[in-house]
């Protein structure tokens, strides 16, 4: 009811903006020794680490099955699990995982991403990893009393509280805290992670409620930028490295609740197809954070640009990139290293979120679309 709404027209905008305070929750308590984070089902009291920490020891790979907006979590865990705990990591969508034939490696940890723990296709993704003889499983949940904790062997439970609106917000960014905890637990238990690069990481988990807060006071500049939105038929995301899913997650917010058809493109491919697709009526989305691919990026923008298309670019502080003829900037306030896709992305759920007030649209219920999929 409008009571719990308080200020908020929607609980989408609403869950947008309580994520200050849901990833301070879910970090609540994280104080080192990463492993005794994560819940081992079974575990004697007093063990849950340990138990962690056993199943740390015995893999050598990570395979994460998801769908939706967990699977765009999974996506970018990828990036963190490979470069920090060094770790080959999978990625696959639940739904072609447990239809296909695949090769079984028994060392591997299977970690489902959800926000609900009881979409259908996920669940039968686990138990058709736990069938060919996949028992090293942990789940990243926001539901700690779903199936898929249950069924899992060790948990991670996301805070974010009870989400409503069907377009996923709060959870997301709270499972990407829940997966980079994952990645420092895994570097931890294979040697890799330094006590100063430990306390360095936490002290930028640390800051996130802080970071996403200055992010959230962009909102009325993402307004302006949904006005032009919300005139058009098609738009193009674009992002690379850690940013590509982000880029993902920006263009599913976007069809989701506005109906304007959007896809997402590593810049990188721009020029293998989606470039034909570029007039002044497309508008491109790039989410410009100031890492070692800055300057590829700004080539891709620059063959935007020259075929006429009309970019709206989220550019880190410090990129030099500037607003001008085709050029729309909103500058982000810091740089956020490796939790960048955390910040990034809020931005792009306020994009969707305004655009679909503008034209409209029923927000917090898409047409054709449910809050959690339960069935196949
Ligand atoms: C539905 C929801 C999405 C969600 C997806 C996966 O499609 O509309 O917001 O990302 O299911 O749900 P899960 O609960 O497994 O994260």
């Amino acid at each position: 009811g409008a009571a719990e709404l308080g200020p908020y027209r929607h609980y989408m905008q609403k869950e947008i903006f309580e994520q200050p305070r849901a990833i301070a929750d879910t970090l609540e308590g994280v104080a080192g020794i990463v492993p005794e984070l994560f819940d081992g089902l079974g575990a004697q009291p007093g063990e849950t680490g340990a138990a962690a920490w056993r199943v740390f020891k015995e893999i050598d790979s990570v395979l994460i099955l998801a769908c939706g907006t967990s699977y765009y979590s999974a996506c970018t865990a990828k990036y963190w699990l490979e470069s920090i705990a060094k770790i080959p990591t999978q990625v696959e969508i639940a739904s072609e995982y447990r239809y296909r034939e695949s090769v079984p490696n028994p060392r591997s940890l299977v970690v489902t991403v959800s926000q609900s723990g009881e979409t259908a296709d996920t669940l039968a993704a686990l138990r058709h990893a736990r069938s060919l003889g996949m028992e090293h499983t942990l789940t990243i949940c926001n539901v700690a009393t779903s199936a898929m904790v249950r069924e899992c062997k060790l948990a991670y439970i996301t805070r974010a509280g009870v989400e409503i609106g069907v377009a996923s917000t709060k959870a997301f960014t709270t499972q990407l805290a829940g997966l980079f905890l994952l990645t420092l637990a895994l570097a931890q238990s294979r040697g890799l992670l330094s006590a100063e690069a430990e306390a360095e990481h936490l002290k930028a988990m640390r800051h996130l409620p802080a970071a996403l807060q200055a992010v959230l006071a962009l909102e009325p500049q993402i307004i302006s930028w949904a006005e032009d939105f919300a005139r058009k038929e098609n738009a193009l995301f674009l992002g690379r490295g850690l940013h590509y899913p982000i880029a993902l997650e920006g263009a599913l917010k976007l069809k989701e609740i506005t109906y304007i058809h959007a896809e997402a493109y590593a810049a990188g491919e721009l020029k293998h197809g989606p470039l034909a697709l570029v007039t002044s009526e497309m508008p491109v989305v790039t989410v410009a954070p100031n890492d070692a691919l800055l300057e590829k990026l700004k080539s891709n923008l620059q063959e935007v640009r020259a075929r006429g298309g009309v970019l709206y670019v989220l550019a880190d502080a410090d990129t030099r990139i500037e607003t001008g003829e085709g050029l729309h900037v909103i500058r982000m306030p810091e740089h956020y290293g490796a939790l960048s896709p955390l910040l990034h992305v809020v931005p792009l759920q306020l994009l969707a979120y305004h655009t679909a007030c503008a034209r409209g649209t029923d927000v917090d219920k898409p047409r054709n679309l449910a809050k959690s999929v339960t069935v196949e």
